[in-house]
């Protein structure tokens, strides 16, 4: 096993476990990921991204393969429904990356089309085939991100659990839903402990988790090895140090925007929510100036997650658009969720 993924652990008693980062589609940039760990994660994937495009050597692919020296392990992950381009796709990242991850969960239809994704579990030889021609291709790590099944038969997450170990995926995530589900109902942990039981390798759980009760919930259901959070942190990166404060893994006054934030505790409920998003959204313009400088696109989709539910949010919205450059619309941002801190103390 590498030094990057630790012995699967015992029954959860309370003591901290790792916290992911879900790789998410048009969410998880680089400067959003390295904000992420800064925030509490211990560990982050990119998006996904597709294996045929990689091994064709599509440039606007490998720009979402981006990573930088501080952001270690580096996880990319893949998907594709052919086993060839994966495998090769693997090869060529098998160099810079620490683990590489495959994505067995995406529901969209333009991959599950071309039974990629968790169409893949409706598929589970081929899947098995895929992940063993993977691992027996490359020496890098090989984990795998799943669903529960397909949803049309019965749920076959933990047997596949058991086929990946026996081919040497090294790591295993479940999302607690089908490919029919894709987002709606309740993610069913009672499958991930099972797989949790039944494997050796270490299982993440994910689904559902939004919070420190969330958290605690999850951990004394499947005592899994990890916690994958994916909506949940969209907007709100400060999701993994309020868990992990929650949960007694750190103390408050080491979480950054309290340490930046004199006034913190004379703060209101919305000033603090203002004061953490604030931290967050100017250290996501600093990591964006200080890798792949700021980019239209991800910074206001950024923009809308970050101020979403706070109070006059449309109005800094159209603060942000109002400004012709990006900058200006970052300083538009900054400027609302500081204004809305001092209005709320
Ligand atoms: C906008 C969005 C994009 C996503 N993109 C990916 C992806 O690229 N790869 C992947 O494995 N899962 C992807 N997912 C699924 C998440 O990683 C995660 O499994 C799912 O959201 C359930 O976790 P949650 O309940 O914490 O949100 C995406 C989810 C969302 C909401």
């Amino acid at each position: 096993m590498t030094s990057f993924i630790a012995p699967k652990p015992g029954s959860w008693d309370g003591e901290a476990r790792p916290l992911y980062l879900a790789p998410m589609s048009g969410v998880t940039d680089l400067p959003y990921r390295l904000l992420a760990k800064e925030c509490g994660a211990d560990v982050t994937i990119t998006e996904f991204t597709n294996s045929t495009a990689l091994s064709r050597e599509a440039a606007a692919s490998w720009r979402r393969m981006e990573t930088h020296h501080s952001e270690v392990p580096f996880i990319p992950q893949i998907f594709g429904g052919d086993i060839d381009d994966m495998a090769t796709a693997a090869e060529m990242l098998a160099d810079s990356a620490d683990i590489i991850d495959l994505n067995f969960g995406c529901p969209a239809p333009k991959v599950t089309n071309v039974c990629a994704g968790a169409a893949l579990m409706g598929e589970p030889d081929r899947l098995v085939t895929m992940v063993d021609t993977i691992v027996q291709r490359v020496d890098t790590p090989v984990t795998a991100k799943m669903r529960l099944g397909t949803g049309q038969r019965a749920n076959n997450a933990v047997e596949i659990c058991e086929r990946l170990e026996a081919v040497g995926a090294q790591r295993l995530c479940i999302h607690g839903r089908t490919l029919r589900q894709r987002y709606t109902g309740v993610a069913d942990w009672d499958t991930i402990a099972e797989a949790v039981n039944r494997v050796e390798v270490p299982v993440v759980a994910n689904g559902d988790v939004v919070d420190a009760a969330s958290a605690r919930a999850c951990l004394e259901h499947t005592h899994a090895a990890g916690l994958m959070i994916g909506r949940g942190a969209i907007g709100r990166p400060g999701v993994f140090g309020d868990i992990k404060v929650g949960l007694g893994w750190m103390d408050e006054t080491d979480l950054p925007w309290v340490a930046a934030t004199e006034e913190w505790h004379e703060l209101s409920e919305v000033g603090q929510a203002f004061a953490q998003r604030r931290w967050c959204w100017d250290r996501y313009i600093a990591l964006s100036e200080a890798t792949i400088g700021i980019q239209s696109r991800w910074m206001q989709r950024h923009a809308i997650a970050f101020t979403k539910g706070l109070p006059r949010a449309k109005k800094a919205r159209l603060a942000m658009h109002a400004e012709d450059t990006d900058k200006g619309m970052a300083n538009a941002i900054s400027a609302f969720l500081s204004a809305g801190e001092l209005a709320s103390e």
